[in-house]
């Protein structure tokens, strides 16, 4: 992707954090501290603050998102969320196959690329995400892993859908840890996925796609990691949560 032409993307994942005030305080917080940021800002909220969220962020540079969905078009699945819900309430992306439901809800690549078919289908932009855990890395399985998420997750998508998706790179190791990777590593690992998409998508969609870096993203780190050739965005977490520090990595991008 040619980084002088193209928008970073900082995207925020709340996981299980906060409930509908916390939301709104969140958001009235942060209107005026990205007003004039240059970056293309994505918040992935939890189901129940979604309507609250996209109300609160009209006329604002915040884009709003789920965290997760189901495969199937609606059925007969209690307790899941349908594409089409989530378009419904105004949501424009959605997270799919983060780690933590890879690793606490057994989430497959199958399912993962189910998931990514249908919310390109329904117009739900699909922010996928990869990374390996810290055993697959020490023993040499990094690019491995990353492929192998690549190709099963992307199996058989329209190459015309594919500029619409976003892929974070998360290696599991760095979530929540507060240990980031360093941006010569986040480097490295993007510019496997690049140069795997290349080969096996094209030159075009591999220089299109927007590829993310996150795990401990956080203020100080994130203008290094954001100078780095193939990292296009940032997906944070824990730093995500409070308004000023979110802001700062905003206005890094
Ligand atoms: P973290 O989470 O920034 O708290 O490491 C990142 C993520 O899980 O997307």
């Amino acid at each position: 992707m040619d980084k002088k032409q193209s928008v970073p993307i900082i995207a925020a994942n709340w996981k299980m954090y906060k409930t509908l005030s916390e939301t709104e305080q969140f958001i009235t917080q942060i209107k005026p501290l990205i007003a004039k940021a240059k970056a293309r800002v994505l918040v992935a909220v939890p189901f129940t603050s979604l309507k609250t969220a996209v109300d609160l962020a009209k006329d604002t540079n915040l884009i709003i998102g789920a965290q997760n969905m189901n495969d199937a078009s609606e059925g007969a699945f209690t307790g899941e969320i349908a594409a089409k819900m989530l378009t419904d309430v105004g949501a424009k992306f959605v997270l799919i196959g983060h780690s933590e439901r890879r690793q606490y809800f057994n989430e497959s690549n199958a399912f993962i690329n189910r998931k990514v078919k249908r919310a390109l289908e329904s117009n739900l932009q699909p922010l996928l995400c990869i990374g390996e855990t810290l055993k697959e890395r020490e023993s040499g399985e990094m690019e491995d892993v990353l492929a192998t998420q690549l190709s099963e997750s992307l199996q058989d998508v329209e190459t015309s859908s594919l500029k619409n998706v976003i892929i974070a790179y998360e290696p599991v190791w760095a979530i929540g840890t507060g240990i980031s990777a360093t941006a010569d590593m986040a480097q490295q690992a993007h510019h496997f996925c690049r140069e795997y998409l290349a080969q096996h998508w094209g030159a075009e969609v591999a220089g299109t796609m927007p590829l993310l870096y996150g795990g401990s993203v956080k203020p100080n780190t994130a203008a290094e990691l954001l100078g780095q050739s193939d990292i296009n965005g940032l997906l944070v977490g824990g730093a995500s949560l409070d308004a000023t520090s979110f802001a700062a990595i905003v206005n890094a991008g």
